[in-house]
């Protein structure tokens, strides 16, 4: 059935007239015209502020946008969600992540049956896994206890347990080293391989669909690692499986005793929260892997019962719409100031944009306005001093998000401040630039003549005006970082509930796995060519001649 874009409707119209109102708007004069502003815009969850005051943005555009959100349905599009309807139709699954946050015994249905037992079930044997390594109760078939654990997987399977752990260094309980393999370059694997014990190694296959060439192609080269130093035998005491296909665990032999599952209704880059997070809890420990849970189901109590003035989630997403469509701005960069959290960019890359990245609605038709923006970063202050450059002075603004705990997790709290203060002062910088004449002045004061004024102050100014979010909070806990990521998933969803597209599938990455698999073969020189265009036929060739 094909459904009114939201393009076609008369909120959509008026969204677009007061962004015609506000295009001259200087947020600077905002504050000025509105002593309450930073309080009126600024929202609170839990422990969490979100600072949205230095938006391009009044009141009224939070009322414009949340009138296009309401035409779009979106509040009933995030109850569908939260009642397990099959809202990844493409796919014919219902997208349950937030089923896998949930404490209590409130069941969620999928397809008529409640989830809620398998996901207490799954999360209780990976406690009871995760105790037994730690305890050396359960050890590697030499009978030495582990000290690495190595997660193959890619995408979400990869990107959610990596950058967690990441994320929850000063949270780790016990001296087992966390390594990652994702790529199908063996420089990957093997780089990661150099210098561990198999007898004292742990590796995990996380794959979904247990069907990934790359991570296949890693694990059977681990296996082969593993083999040739402890013999076939150590399989079952090296290797665990967490995916939703049992099927293909027990076809790669690996025992159906050591797999951890999930519901196809989990999506890849949704998936950290169930046990594709086992490296995660590994690390950590299964009390501040439950944290992290409580701190996403916190945020979707919030995102589904908030009203919307106050729906933080909703609220960002709809300004990520308001920049996307209205400003027509093409990228959004994500700036944690917190060295643990260098990877959340990544990891929010493939949120957003694997997620929003789509040109047509749920009903097939074509999308009627632009879709994902761009989602880059790094985190502060590293990038001051490679990029920010193009955020100050660059010709199209970037919308950006800074993220940044009150409190560290080291003794050294002085110099945490100046993390702090280089984060509020960016927001600032970014938001107050600095005009002509105040260049200039600085640059009298300097003792500089006319003429070095005239030719310095241009390279000087700073247009300003570019929008900011501040995530601030008292410090980067299990709970608040999944209040964090809980925040950006609702945030992605609410645009694309926009858009009328699915958040849910990723069709784009089929074909280019697809045309990998018949051109290896003719690189090995077990196929001949065939009918493709000149380009690809001339690499082709060239590899076959020079390799
Ligand atoms: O190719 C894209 C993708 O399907 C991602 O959505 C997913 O996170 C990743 O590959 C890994 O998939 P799997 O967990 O099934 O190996």
């Amino acid at each position: 059935m094909t459904t009114p874009a939201i393009t076609s409707t008369p909120e959509w119209a008026a969204l677009l007239q007061h962004g015609a109102v506000m295009r001259d708007a200087r947020i600077a004069d905002l504050f000025t015209n509105d002593p309450d502003r930073f309080a009126s815009l600024t929202f609170h969850v839990g422990d969490l502020l979100v600072d949205c005051s230095k938006h391009l943005a009044t009141c009224e555009t939070l009322e414009a946008l949340l009138a296009v959100a309401a035409a779009a349905d979106v509040p009933g599009q995030r109850d569908a969600m939260f009642a397990g309807e099959r809202i990844n139709t493409s796919e014919h699954r219902a997208v349950g992540h937030v089923a896998l946050r949930r404490a209590g015994d409130e069941p969620f249905m999928v397809g008529g049956k409640d989830v809620m037992p398998s996901v207490h079930a799954t999360l209780q044997a990976m406690a009871a896994f995760t105790n037994q390594v730690h305890e050396g109760v359960r050890r590697g078939a030499t009978g030495e206890v582990f000290t690495d654990v190595v997660n193959i997987g890619i995408g979400g399977s990869d990107l959610g347990p990596r950058m967690v752990t990441a994320a929850l260094a000063p949270w780790h309980t016990n001296s087992l080293r966390s390594h990652f393999v994702a790529n199908v370059d063996p420089a990957n694997l093997h780089d990661v391989l150099d210098g561990l014990n198999p007898a004292t190694t742990l590796l995990i296959v996380a794959s979904k669909s247990f069907g990934t060439l790359e991570t296949l192609t890693n694990a059977r080269a681990a296996r082969a690692w593993l083999t040739a130093a402890l013999g076939e035998a150590a399989v079952a005491d090296h290797f665990v499986a967490v995916s939703a296909n049992a099927e293909r665990v027990a076809q790669f032999g690996i025992n159906p005793t050591n797999m951890f599952t999930f519901g196809d209704w989990v999506g890849g880059r949704y998936s950290v929260w169930s046990s594709i997070g086992l490296s995660v809890m590994l690390a950590v420990g299964p009390d501040y892997f439950r944290a992290l849970l409580d701190g996403a189901h916190e945020m979707d109590e919030h995102f589904h019962t908030a009203p919307p003035e106050g729906n933080v989630p909703l609220l960002l997403g709809m300004l990520d719409v308001w920049y996307r469509n209205v400003h027509e701005l093409q990228s959004q960069a994500v700036l944690p100031y917190d060295d643990h959290l260098q990877l959340l960019p990544a990891y929010l890359q493939q949120a957003m944009m694997e997620s929003n990245g789509k040109q047509v609605r749920r009903d097939g038709q074509q999308v009627g306005e632009d879709t994902s923006p761009v989602l880059w970063g790094a985190a502060g202050t590293n990038g001051q001093h490679t990029f920010h450059q193009m955020l100050h002075q660059g010709t199209t603004p970037v919308p950006c998000d800074f993220l940044v705990a009150m409190q560290g997790h080291t003794p050294d709290a002085a110099q945490h401040l100046d993390l702090v203060a280089n984060c509020i002062a960016q927001a600032e910088a970014l938001m107050m630039g600095r005009t002509e004449a105040q260049v200039r002045e600085a640059l009298a004061e300097d003792g500089l003549d006319e003429a070095a004024i005239d030719a310095l102050a241009p390279h000087k100014v700073m247009p300003g005006n570019r929008p900011t979010t501040m995530f601030l909070y008292p410090q980067l806990t299990p709970h608040m970082l999944g209040m964090l990521l809980a925040c950006w998933e609702h945030r992605i969803f609410t645009a694309a509930a926009v858009w009328g597209i699915n958040a849910f599938d990723q069709w784009g990455v089929e074909l280019g796995k697809m045309l990998a698999t018949s051109i290896r073969p003719m690189l090995a020189g077990d196929a001949l060519p065939d009918a493709r265009d000149a380009s690809t036929l001339g690499l082709i060739a060239h590899v076959l001649k020079h390799r």
